[in-house]
């Protein structure tokens, strides 16, 4: 192009070469995508100063206009030309300079102290859901606010029945003529799930359960898992292996002890209450084989009346259910030693108990 240009402007007269020369060098000045339209502008637009010197041409004599045309429209190709090349190494630049500043650095590490924190009841539940799922269990939800129909009558426990004192409830206001409490247990769902789904079933259900109870060790609310294991040929030593393989891994103690004590649930028969082993040993409770023992939750053979009430034919269809306190288990594997202070929303035990967000669910099940 420069060469091209040398050649021809060998006839460009000098007045015109001093603009030509104006205009180029303003071009290579310019630095940004403005400058280039307002240079453009001023030398080729309607009134722009190569346009202004077009309009004289009809004034000159014919050899003179002739001589003066051709210098101009060499000039004006020429500025065209380099205004173009002009813009798109502007569009470079400035590309370049916007990917500079909206770089994201992908390989950069997360930052180490961010301020949110998991709460334990929400990791607590995300470590059963895990260990529960490997073993092929999905995850079943109910209500919270239950018909008293689904959270005593279907589970075996009649109007009047004594178990109904067991646990104290928070009724609400009647809903359509029928009684409604706040759930005092996860059990409901077993017969929700049965209504919905036939055998074989395996689910886990954690959620939040309400009682009428404040102390030490009870708020009113507080948080339960319930599981439920319908099939043919589904007994007891399946329970005690199914919650012995969970303990063991919610804890990562490879040689938890576990131990059955009968008892009595109105929606399993037979019904046991499921110890683990520890030490209480100088006053400090430690997990383990050590002789003594400790209470975690209860379980049983799912009674027939249960089946029924969730439409499931008792004669060719048994299973277990079982039911824990999350809390409990957090306490427990998490050293927290009051249970009220799970809900008293201060900053400060949730920085101390709480989770880092992107932290591996269940340290226990690494290795
Ligand atoms: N629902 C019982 C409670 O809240 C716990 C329980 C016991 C659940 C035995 C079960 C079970 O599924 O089989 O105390």
């Amino acid at each position: 192009m420069q060469n091209i240009s040398a050649t021809v402007l060998t006839d460009i007269p000098d007045s015109l070469d001093a603009l030509r020369q104006e205009i180029l060098t303003a071009i290579d000045a310019a630095q940004d995508a403005a400058s280039i339209e307002e240079i453009r502008v001023s030398a080729l637009g309607k009134k722009g100063r190569l346009t202004e010197q077009m309009k004289t041409l009809g004034t000159l004599p014919p050899d003179e206009r002739k001589e003066k045309g051709a210098a101009l429209n060499v000039i004006k190709d020429e500025v065209a030309a380099k205004l173009a090349v002009r813009q798109k190494e502007i569009a470079g630049f400035e590309m370049q300079k916007r990917l500079e500043q909206e770089r994201v650095d992908v390989t950069l590490s997360v930052r180490p102290q961010s301020e949110g924190r998991i709460h334990p009841i929400t990791q607590t539940i995300e470590e059963i859901v895990t260990i529960f799922a490997s073993m092929g269990f999905a995850v079943a939800k109910g209500p919270d606010i239950e018909s008293d129909y689904y959270n005593f009558t279907a589970l075996n426990i009649p109007p009047d029945h004594p178990a109904r004192q067991m646990q104290s409830s928070f009724y609400l206001p009647e809903q359509d003529g029928k009684p409604v409490v706040l759930r005092t247990q996860t059990s409901p769902v077993q017969i929700r799930t049965m209504q919905k789904q036939k055998p074989p079933i395996r689910i886990i259900a954690p959620g939040r359960t309400y009682r009428v109870d404040y102390d030490m060790t009870h708020t009113p609310m507080f948080h339960q898992f319930e599981g439920l294991v319908l099939d043919e040929v589904t007994h007891m030593g399946h329970l005690k292996g199914c919650l012995l393989d969970f303990l063991r891994a919610f804890f990562g103690i490879a040689d938890l002890p576990i131990r059955f004590r009968p008892s009595y649930f109105p929606f399993t028969e037979p019904s046991a209450e499921v110890d683990i082993g520890c030490s209480r040993k100088n006053g400090e409770l430690k997990l383990g084989n050590y002789g003594d023992w400790l209470e975690i939750g209860g379980c049983g053979m799912v009674h027939p009346n249960v089946l029924k009430h969730g439409g499931i034919d008792a004669e060719q269809y048994q299973g277990f259910a079982f039911g824990m306190g999350v809390e409990r288990l957090a306490m427990l594997k998490y050293g927290i030693p009051d249970l009220r202070t799970f809900f008293e929303a201060d900053t400060r035990w949730l920085k101390h108990y709480g989770f880092v967000p992107l932290d591996i669910p269940n340290p226990a099940l690494k290795g």
